[in-house]
């Protein structure tokens, strides 16, 4: 198990020596290492099993600050940059040229972000490099929104856990490319469209597939509990699998229905923020509870849950996809 804490000091020192440190931001935990450092860059790819062909975000502390990572910000970039971060939202932007190619999979182009968590906005602001990190968690599997989500699967083959609590968003940020003056969502995420295209106007939804996995994120079985998952309408499903090894997944609490012992609401309430918050915990609870099988449904397919949704059906994506990767 790796030590977890709250000592920002000791994550420096970490990764100033090219070690790796999971860190919390306001969608899931990455697992971060100095940028420009590729031989602990490399380690990330390892330690996740991730393919090389899956370039990672680059976290910096602001606006400024990514001056010393992408060669110019469009007009349309710095709108949403100066809108939303701090934020759920990933740019992908010319890089300059020292930022390593194993950090963009060789692409010309870099993912970067801001952030929105105290702690590490105070560990990026301390150090002179940016952070490359990606999800931390084995590739493929459910992101962590808990230090102890990152310790039960990372902790034996890194270097500190950086303990900022429980992710406020819960799913990972909405990333963005630009097309001459279209912007293009590659990823659902923490960011509802609306509110980039309120910023931009018209967005083209281009999710990257299996075929041309530019973000693979977008691969068909990602974000994946061990378990098999079905997603459906549950009722129906439940007609056919034995209830005592299912376990559900509901968006809500069904009025006057009497919930059964393996059943999970995303939000009791019904609400898509705290649904994106619990999804990827409830995923991972379902992993440790006694069903075989999981049924769940999809979320309103409006705002937060389009990501969700997306999410969800990842989660119950053919696994041939896994091998492929
Ligand atoms: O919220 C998030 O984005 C979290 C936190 C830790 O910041 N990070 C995250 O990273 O979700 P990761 O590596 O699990 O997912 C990043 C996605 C991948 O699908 C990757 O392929 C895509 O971003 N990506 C990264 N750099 C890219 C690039 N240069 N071009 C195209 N896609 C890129
Ligand atoms: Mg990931």
């Amino acid at each position: 198990m790796a030590e977890t804490g709250k000592n920002i000091g000791k994550a420096i020192q970490i990764l100033e020596s090219g070690g790796l440190v999971a860190i919390p931001t306001e969608t899931v935990y990455g697992l971060a290492a100095n940028a420009f450092n590729t031989d602990a860059v490399a380690r990330i790819f390892e330690v996740k099993n991730r393919p090389w062909f899956d370039p990672i975000i680059v976290h910096c502390s602001g606006l400024a600050e990514t001056e010393q990572i992408v060669k110019e910000i469009p007009d349309l970039a710095r709108s949403l940059a100066e809108k939303f971060w701090p934020g759920p939202l990933t740019m992908l932007l010319h890089k300059q040229d020292d930022i390593p190619d194993l950090v963009t999979a060789g692409r010309q182009k870099v993912a970067i972000r801001v952030p929105d968590h105290p702690i590490t906005y105070t560990l990026l602001k301390s150090l002179d490099f940016p952070l490359v990190a990606p999800s931390a968690n084995p590739f493929g599997y459910v992101s962590p929104t808990s230090a102890q989500h990152v310790n039960q699967q990372l902790g034996d083959h890194i270097d500190y856990i950086l303990d900022g609590g429980e992710c406020h968003v819960g799913i990972e940020s909405t990333i963005v490319g630009f097309k001459n003056d279209t912007t293009v969502i590659y990823r659902l995420g923490g960011l509802e469209p609306a509110n980039i295209e309120s910023i931009t106007g018209k967005i083209v939804f281009k999710p990257q597939s299996i075929s041309n996995p530019n973000a693979p994120g977008m691969l068909e079985s990602h974000y994946a509990p061990e378990k098999r998952m079905i997603l459906g309408n549950v009722d129906e499903l439940l007609k056919k699998y034995d209830s005592d090894k299912t376990g559900i997944i509901r968006f809500k609490r069904q009025a006057g229905k009497k919930a059964s012992g393996n059943e999970l609401y995303l939000s009791v309430t019904g609400d898509l923020r705290e649904a994106a918050k619990n999804l990827f915990s409830i995923l991972r609870q379902m992993d440790t509870m006694d069903v075989e099988v999981i049924l769940a449904e999809k979320v309103p397919e409006e705002g937060l849950g389009l990501a969700i949704n997306d999410r969800l059906k990842r989660a119950a994506g053919k696994r041939m996809q896994k091998i492929i990767t």
